[in-house]
């Protein structure tokens, strides 16, 4: 069974890791985009 509804997303630029089905609008951290994070 395959679920990727909890996928790891990390900041490019402050290294948080968020964790949920798309990363988030913008890093809670640092205020980064969207576009700053990929998937690990
Ligand atoms: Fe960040």
């Amino acid at each position: 069974m395959t679920d990727n509804s909890n996928k790891k997303w990390q900041c490019i630029e402050c290294g948080y890791i968020h964790e949920g089905p798309e990363p988030p609008d913008v890093c809670p951290e640092c205020y980064a985009p969207k576009s700053a994070f990929f998937e690990v």
